[in-house]
C-alpha cells in the first residue's frame, strides 16, 4: 500500500474511532471510572497522541504512562504516523505510580544498558584477530533461496498464527515438526522442545546444539513464529509472510547448516518466540527465566522482517537501539569478511521486538532488519503480508548467512562483550 492510500485510510479509521468512542460516552455516562494501564513507551510517541507522561527515565526517552483503552489503540496506531514502531511496553497492575518498584527497576535497567552503549568506543584491534575462515565461507554458501521460500509459503499458508486466536498452537505443532523433519539425520543432535508460557496458550520453540568445551557460554538466535491483522476492515486473515514467516524461515535454514558443521564450542540455541505481536510474551518470559537462572548468553541476533528490501537489495538496517554496541561493531567486522552487505543505522523508537527482551535483562542483542524504517513495508499486519513481487528471497538469504557466520564465529570463539 502507497503510504498516500495509508493516511487516508487512517483517518477514516480516526473518524470511526471518535464516533465509536461518543457512543461509548453516551452509553457509560454513569459507569465506574475505566481502568488505566501503565506502560512505557517513547515520549515523542506519547506526545504523539496528546499524553503527559508521568516520569521519563531521560537517557533513552522512556516514559511511564497509565493509558485508558482509547490511548492504548491510538499508541498501537502511531507506529505509522511515525514511521517507528508503536510499540509500548505494559507494566503489570502493580506499576501505580512512578515511585513503584516495577517503574523504577525498569528505568534503572533502561539506564545501565544505555550507559553500556555509550561507554563503547568502537576500535579495530578490539576484532583484529577475526580472519575468513574457509569453512564458515563453504557454511553460508549452502543457504538455499529455494528453502526459504518452502518455509515462508509454509507458515504464511495458516489463515494466522495469532497467539490469541481460536487455534494458536496449530502453526506452532506444525512448525515443531518440519524442524524436526529438517534436523533428523544431522551430523549433531539438536534437541527440539516446546516452551510452554503463563502469559499466553501459545508456546515457543527451542532447538539446541550442545557446545562442546564451553557448552555454558550460549549464542542465541531468534525470531518470533506469531503473526497479527491490525486492520479494522478487510479479510482478517494473518499471513505474516514477511513478519515474521522471513525470519523465522532466515532460522531454520541457519539452523540445517549449523547442525551439520564440526560441534559448535559453544552451545548455538535457536529460538522461536511465541505472542511477540501482542507484547514480546514469549521472549520476555524465556529472557527472564534465562536471567533468574544465570545463564550465560554471549549474544542475541533477532530476525525480524527480511523479505521486503525497501532499501534495496542487499542493504541492510542495523538497530541501535535495545542492541549492544559492542555487538554491531563485532556484526560490522563479520559484515566485511563475510556478507558484505550495506548496513545502514536506524533507530526502532522502542522495544519493537525481542531483542528487547534480552536486552532488558542485560544480554548483548543485535537486529539487522531488511531496510531502514523510512522504506518499511506498509503490508505487515494485514491480510496483504504476502509473498508477493517485492518479496526478495536472496535479500532474505543474507539474513540466514548472517545467522550462520555468527554461529560459527563466535560459537568457536572466546570474544564476548567486555
Ligand atoms: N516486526 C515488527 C517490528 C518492526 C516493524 C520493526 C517495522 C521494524 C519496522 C514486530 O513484529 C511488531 O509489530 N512489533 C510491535 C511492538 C510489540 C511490542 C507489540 C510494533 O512495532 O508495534
Ligand atoms: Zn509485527
Amino acid at each position: 500500500m502507497a503510504w498516500g492510500d495509508l493516511s487516508m485510510f487512517q483517518s477514516r479509521k480516526n473518524e470511526i474511532i471518535a464516533l465509536a468512542s461518543l457512543t461509548l460516552i453516551a452509553f457509560s455516562a454513569n459507569a465506574a471510572p475505566e481502568k488505566l494501564t501503565p506502560v512505557l513507551a517513547d515520549v515523542a510517541i506519547l506526545e504523539h497522541i496528546g499524553v503527559k507522561p508521568l516520569a521519563v527515565q531521560t537517557d533513552t526517552a522512556v516514559g511511564f504512562a497509565k493509558l485508558t483503552n482509547e490511548q492504548r489503540t491510538k499508541l498501537e496506531h502511531a507506529a505509522h504516523d511515525f514511521k517507528k514502531c508503536g510499540g509500548y511496553e505494559a507494566l503489570p497492575d502493580d506499576a501505580t505510580s512512578a515511585q513503584s518498584f516495577a517503574v523504577t527497576n525498569a528505568f534503572g535497567q533502561l539506564a545501565k544498558q544505555e550507559a553500556k552503549r555509550r561507554a563503547f568506543v568502537p576500535s579495530a584491534h578490539l576484532f583484529r584477530s577475526m580472519a575468513v575462515n574457509p569453512k564458515i565461507m563453504t557454511a553460508i554458501g549452502q543457504v538455499s533461496e529455494a528453502n526459504l521460500k518452502s518455509t515462508v509459503e509454509f507458515m504464511s499458508g495458516f489463515e494466522d498464527r495469532f497467539n490469541k486466536g481460536a487455534t494458536p498452537n496449530k502453526s506452532v505443532d506444525a512448525l515443531k515438526l518440519r524442524i524436526e523433519g529438517t534436523v533428523r539425520g544431522a551430523k549433531n543432535p539438536v534437541t527440539v522442545e516446546f516452551i510452554s508460557h503463563k502469559s499466553t496458550p501459545q508456546k515457543s520453540i527451542r532447538a539446541r546444539i550442545q557446545g562442546s568445551t564451553r557448552a555454558s557460554e550460549i549464542v542465541v538466535l531468534g525470531g518470533h513464529l506469531d503473526s497479527i491483522n491490525q486492520d479494522w476492515m478487510g479479510p482478517k486473515l494473518a499471513p505474516g509472510a514477511d513478519d515474521n514467516a522471513s525470519g523465522s524461515s532466515n532460522l531454520l535454514e541457519a539452523l540445517r547448516i549449523v547442525a551439520n558443521q564440526e560441534q559448535p564450542e559453544r552451545t548455538i540455541e535457536f529460538f522461536w518466540y511465541a505472542g511477540e505481536e501482542s507484547g514480546l510474551l514469549g521472549s520476555a518470559e524465556i529472557a527472564k527465566d534465562y536471567k533468574a537462572a544465570n545463564k550465560d548468553v554471549v549474544a542475541v541476533l533477532q530476525l525480524d522482517m527480511t523479505l521486503f528490501p525497501g532499501d534495496g537489495q542487499f542493504i541492510l538496517g542495523s538497530m541501535t537501539d535495545f542492541t549492544s554496541a559492542w555487538l554491531r561493531s563485532y556484526f560490522e567486522n563479520l559484515n566485511d569478511l563475510y556478507i558484505k552487505a550495506k548496513i545502514v543505522n536506524d533507530k526502532c523508537g522502542y522495544g519493537c521486538s525481542d531483542h528487547a527482551s534480552w536486552d532488558k535483562q542485560g544480554y548483548p542483542a543485535l537486529m539487522p532488519f531488511e531496510a531502514s524504517m523510512r522504506t518499511m513495508n506498509g503490508n505487515i499486519h494485514t491480510a496483504k503480508d504476502k509473498i508477493d513481487s517485492n518479496s526478495n528471497f536472496a535479500h532474505s538469504a543474507m539474513f540466514s548467512k548472517v545467522a550462520v557466520a555468527l554461529a560459527l564465529d563466535l560459537g568457536n570463539s572466546t570474544q564476548r562483550e567486555p
